[in-house]
């Protein structure tokens, strides 16, 4: 593959944790229930996440439910491959109540840029120091693995960066999460740190955890795993304080598209998005790339005459990495071929005038909607004048079930029955009916008539009937049932 990107494939060593339940339920507005968390847990680990980070149990009675209910969903084995990770504060309290749950990790944060020391937390650096390396101590003796978060370390000044994250090293930790708390790095500076911290703390791991205040989190993700984070930390639909984090759509598809890394089965992911979407309450706009409506729809024409020779010409990469389709718009900004071919799926076939005028009355009439296939065979009915839609059905077919009295012969109740004009077919059933009837009609009154014929019948109780939809015969140059677009 040429130009910018794809251009490294297989070389990074990198994994998602997702925290769609903890930074997630951190969105103005969005409350999860207890089971609504466990559905999510599962999906994310039949993606493949590596961690979930599960909640911090300490905020809410049913914040530690949940993270309890899923800790035990690991235990059970429904949930396989992901770790569990318990959120807390660096506080023994927190702690405690993390890690009486036993997950497989608690994640102790803590401030450490001057801001925050400062005006937060209220310690000097040294003290910041000695509670970070207690704390990790201290969870570490109730037999978890520890990772320690930095807050707010894009803003902190480096050289304490590097002692806060070598005393959670020391302690025990064995991962350190790198935060952009307030989403201010640039790629480059994230790409440095990563390499910086690298150098200067080895014998730990890193993690990336990027807040898109800026529209830079998923920018800022790439270039931490590519100064070597090994684990990036993403949401379901970008959820999360403020503008949230980096959305794992679109870090799963990035990290697959520019490095050929799968990190998640990108197949499920519309479906949690979707998900997440219901339950969160908070909409995915039709532009949000990755997941949004029009990720894969084309509208101006020079774009879909592109696109119908070869796909590539307009898409980064193709739907069907999602399990989605490409589609495109019939509207003002379409062009000769796109309508040929949009006719053409509709089984219209036009001559090259008459697809001009059709063209020139798209134009004409459509404002700021597109139009659907029905608007389009109804301008080219008027262009061609020949009869290109579907015609209403020419025949209705029913089913009529039947309950006799509780005293009557039934054969010579359906014998009666048979004798009905319009009754076709008579049928003596076992189980909650009696008869089952076929009928015909060429219009929904005549279809009453035959019916209260059948009720009006000596030894019926009861009916009832069912539509059959028939397919019907097509006039010529109509188009096949199953087209258009949904
Ligand atoms: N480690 C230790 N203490 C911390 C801390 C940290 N990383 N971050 C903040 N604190 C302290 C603050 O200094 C403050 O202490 P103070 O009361 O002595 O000033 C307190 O925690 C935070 O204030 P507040 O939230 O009002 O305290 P609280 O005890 O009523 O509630 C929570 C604490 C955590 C239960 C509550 O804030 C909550 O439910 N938070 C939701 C989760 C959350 O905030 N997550 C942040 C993830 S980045
Ligand atoms: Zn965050």
């Amino acid at each position: 593959m040429g130009g910018v990107g794809g251009e490294r494939p297989g070389s990074l060593r990198v994994g998602l944790l997702d925290s769609t339940l903890r930074e997630g339920e951190q969105t103005p507005g969005v409350s999860f229930t207890v089971e609504q968390k466990l559905e999510i847990a599962r999906l994310l680990d039949q993606a493949g996440v590596a961690m979930i980070e599960a909640g911090h149990p300490s905020v809410a009675p049913d914040v530690r439910e949940a993270v309890r209910r899923i800790i035990g969903l690991k235990r059970e084995g429904i949930i396989r491959g992901a770790e569990i990770v318990a959120h807390s504060r660096a506080a023994r309290s927190d702690i405690e109540e993390a890690a009486s749950l036993e997950p497989d990790r608690v994640a102790i944060f803590y401030g450490v840029s001057d801001i925050h020391l400062r005006y937060k937390h209220r310690v000097s650096r040294e003290e910041a120091l000695s509670i970070i390396g207690e704390m990790v101590e201290y969870a570490r003796e109730h037999g978890v693995k520890v990772r320690f978060t930095a807050e707010d370390a894009t803003r902190a000044d480096y050289g304490f960066l590097v002692e806060a994250v070598r005393a959670a090293r020391d302690a025990g930790a064995d991962r350190v999460s790198i935060a952009d708390t307030v989403g201010i790095a640039t790629p480059y500076a994230m790409r440095r740190l990563f390499e910086s911290l690298r150098r200067d703390v080895p014998g730990v791991e890193y993690d990336v955890h990027a807040h898109n205040d800026l529209g830079l989190a998923v920018a800022n993700s790439l270039a931490a795993a590519e100064g070597g984070a090994t684990i990036i930390h993403v949401t379901v639909n970008g959820l999360g304080e403020r503008a949230g984090i980096a959305p794992l759509e679109q870090v799963a598809v990035a990290l697959k598209r520019h490095y050929g890394v799968e990190v998640v089965d990108l197949k499920l992911i519309p479906q949690l998005s979707r998900l997440v979407e219901r339950y969160s309450g908070v909409p995915v706009p039709p532009n949000a790339p990755v997941v949004g409506e029009n990720a894969f729809i084309h509208k101006a024409g020079v774009h879909v005459a592109g696109v119908l020779r070869n796909p590539e010409t307009y898409e980064p990469y193709p739907p069907e990495w999602l399990g989605r389709t490409r589609d495109y718009t019939i509207d003002k900004y379409t062009g000769r071929r796109g309508l040929q071919a949009r006719l053409e799926r509709l089984g219209v076939r036009v001559s090259e005038e008459e697809l001009q005028k059709i063209l020139q009355e798209v134009k004409r009439r459509s404002g700021a909607r597109w139009l659907r296939d029905e608007d389009l065979l109804e301008i080219a009915e008027e262009v061609t004048g020949r009869a290109l839609r579907p015609r209403p059905p020419e025949e209705i077919e029913a089913l009529v079930t039947v309950k006799c009295e509780a005293n009557v012969y039934t054969t010579s109740v359906a014998r009666r029955l048979s004798v009905i004009p319009g009754v076709e077919e008579v049928a003596e059933v076992t189980g909650e009916n009696d008869i089952l009837l076929r009928v015909r009609a060429r219009s929904p009154v005549e279809l009453n008539q035959v019916v209260e014929a059948i009720r009006g019948t000596r030894g019926v109780r009861e009916t009832y009937t069912m539509l059959v939809l028939r397919r019907i015969p097509l006039s010529d140059g109509a188009r096949p049932q199953a087209a258009g677009r949904g």
